[in-house]
């Protein structure tokens, strides 16, 4: 894809995770990988009035030109050049993610989907300042071999091939986190064992449902 139609395909994604309504006010993030860097939406601009020449294209080595980049470029940045299989990363304040977030809970195998992120559960990051490296390195850390994490106290992100990818991703840990939210209400989940979970997640791979890492 063009850089142009990059961009601008950047900016209905966001505005698409309002609508969906997995995101509120100027919350959250996107960036997508260009041959050298990547392309990222600005900080603090509010996505019903972000316009394609409003994205920021950052080179790896953390120089750009334009506008300033999301507060969160570190974490895009980082887990860009670190995972070849992703070449969107999203990230949102989506209000189940969220709250299980507050608490520092990862999302157990309690259904089968869990294992769309690509494993038997989807960790939750510890907590760190918002923009800083710290949180950054944490990110790196709850996503190895997943295609999403929960961030502590914070909100979640999301990765994906392309950008349609990450925001069905980001849905589905939004689902997810409020189905687990939900019976955690009725008592203790059921857990489905590893083996089961290893074979859901052959049978996703098998039938390109969803991805996972190494697709
Ligand atoms: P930006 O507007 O700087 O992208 O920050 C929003 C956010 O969600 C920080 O985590």
């Amino acid at each position: 894809m063009k850089h142009e139609e990059l961009r601008a395909a950047i900016v209905r994604t966001a505005q698409e995770m309002t609508r969906v309504g997995i995101n509120q006010g100027t919350a959250g993030n996107i960036s997508a990988r260009i041959d050298d860097g990547l392309l990222i939406t600005p900080s603090s601009l509010p996505y019903d009035r972000m316009l394609p020449e409003d994205i920021v294209e950052m080179k790896f080595d953390g120089s750009w030109e334009g506008r300033r980049p999301s507060s969160e470029w570190r974490f895009h940045r980082d887990i860009l050049a670190d995972r070849p299989d992703a070449n969107v990363v999203l990230h949102c304040h989506s209000i189940y993610a969220a709250t299980l977030a507050c608490k520092f809970m990862d999302i157990p195998a309690f259904h089968y989907m869990v294992g769309i992120a690509g494993g038997p559960d989807i960790r939750c990051s510890d907590y760190a300042t918002y923009g800083t490296q710290a949180l950054s390195d944490t990110a790196i850390i709850a996503l190895k071999d997943r295609m999403a994490c929960l961030l502590g106290q914070h909100g979640q992100i999301a990765l994906g091939k392309d950008l349609d990818a990450a925001l069905a991703m980001a849905i589905e840990v939004e689902t997810t986190s409020q189905m687990y939210y939900q019976v955690l209400t009725l008592g203790e989940p059921n857990i489905i064992d590893d083996a089961e979970m290893a074979r859901v997640i052959e049978q996703m791979r098998r039938m390109s449902y969803g991805q996972a890492p190494n697709d």
